[in-house]
């Protein structure tokens, strides 16, 4: 094997797409999947490709320092692809301790670990930092992230995930350890889990209910597609500088009201109701505490360096994903089962 990697969290969203394409793209990398299969972790987004020779899948915890620490002795990594986290902003509002164990301590741990083991020889060795373009805060009506924009992090989410950037940084700097660190805009596509916008949206209008708009719905998120992002992370593992920062976007702005409407309008017609019928389920609720008002991500440098543009135009991706949400009707009733109607009421009914 030319490479042994360390991908954390890829039985999430965004790992099991970049663990999907990094096995489907390179049969001499050995593939390590370490989560924890939180409540967000999902084997299941990993079905097609585990039995793939060259993946094995390791259940653990980040932040159980000594449980790291032998997972690296065990395996003699080379390279860690870093996404393992606690990713939701309402989930920590309610709870912010958890996202610091787990984005704070485990991302430390995990460093701490890759520099035992490295043991100061850095040669083709890679600690690359996937983190979010929240860590900058919340943008007027113009301008647009660069990777020079001071962080300004306004949730306990994003306030994690910038320590956890802000240590990646420090390890580089004061140990010579090997960083890159990439900052995405939000992500959509196939394997989301549910309690985020897009998914959350697609189930709630497929089984009538209502759709809890928080404020005014006149928020502004950048989307690109999920498998774009991963495509990014495997331009930047391999060609990106060392030490340095990467923004990943779409270019592709909506206020979630429209975005809503847009998700409206396709369902219907792919349920065959009338014209217009699902954007009767549209009901505002209280805002979320702190809701940052707009992201956009300004990704000039990954082009311009790297050569990275998004594959797939908005309109034809969210027509793939609400496909997919609707085909794979098992997917979403396994873990809509259980915990999550209790997260569902615990978050929802006092709105
Ligand atoms: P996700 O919540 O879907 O998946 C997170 C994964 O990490 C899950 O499989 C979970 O089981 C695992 N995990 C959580 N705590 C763990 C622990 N203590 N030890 C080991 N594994 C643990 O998240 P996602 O949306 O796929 O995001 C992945 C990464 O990308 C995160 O670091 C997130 O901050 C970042 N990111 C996400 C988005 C987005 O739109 N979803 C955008 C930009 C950046
Ligand atoms: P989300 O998917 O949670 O991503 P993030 O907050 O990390 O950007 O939310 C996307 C946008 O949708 C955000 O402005 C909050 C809003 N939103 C709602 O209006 N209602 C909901 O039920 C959810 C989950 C989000």
């Amino acid at each position: 094997m030319k490479k042994t990697i360390l991908v954390t969290g890829g039985a999430g969203f965004i790992g099991s797409h970049l663990v999907r394409l990094m096995l489907k793209k390179y049969s001499d990398y050995k593939i390590i999947n370490l989560d924890k299969l939180t409540y967000a972790g999902n084997l299941e987004n990993l079905t097609d490709v585990e039995i793939f020779p060259n993946y094995e899948f390791v259940k653990g915890d980040i932040v159980d320092a000594e449980f790291v620490n032998q997972l690296f002795a065990d395996y003699n990594f080379d390279s860690v692809i870093h996404l393992a986290a606690e990713s939701h902003v309402d989930r920590s509002i309610e709870g912010p301790l958890e996202f610091i164990m787990t984005n704070v301590v485990g991302t430390t741990n995990l460093l701490n670990a890759a520099k035992d083991s490295w043991k100061n020889n850095f040669t083709n060795k890679l600690f690359y930092h996937v983190s979010t373009d929240e860590v900058y805060g919340s943008l007027g009506k113009e301008g647009m992230f660069l990777e020079t924009t001071p962080y300004d992090p306004r949730s306990p989410y994003s306030a994690s995930k910038a320590s956890s950037d802000h240590i990646v940084r420090a390890y580089h700097h004061t140990y010579g350890m090997p960083i890159v660190i990439s900052n995405c805009s939000n992500n959509y596509g196939s394997h989301q889990f549910p309690e985020k916008l897009i998914p959350l949206f697609i189930n709630n209008i497929k089984n009538n209910k209502a759709l809890p708009v928080y404020g005014k719905g006149e928020n502004i998120r950048d989307w690109l597609w999920v498998n774009d992002h991963a495509r990014a992370i495997d331009v930047i593992f391999h060609d990106g500088k060392n030490g340095d920062t990467y923004n990943i976007g779409g270019h592709n702005e909506w206020t979630n009201i429209d975005l809503i409407k847009v998700m409206c309008k396709v369902m219907d017609e792919k349920l065959g109701r009338p014209v217009g019928e699902s954007e009767n389920l549209i009901t505002y609720v209280t805002d979320r505490a702190g809701h940052d008002m707009r992201y956009a991500i300004d990704a000039t440098k990954l082009k311009d360096e790297l050569g990275w543009v998004p594959s797939l135009q908005f309109e034809e991706g969210i027509r793939n994903t609400i496909e997919w949400y609707l085909e794979n009707e098992e997917w979403m009733n396994n873990i809509t089962s259980g915990d999550y109607e209790s997260y569902y009421e615990q978050q929802y009914a006092k709105r």
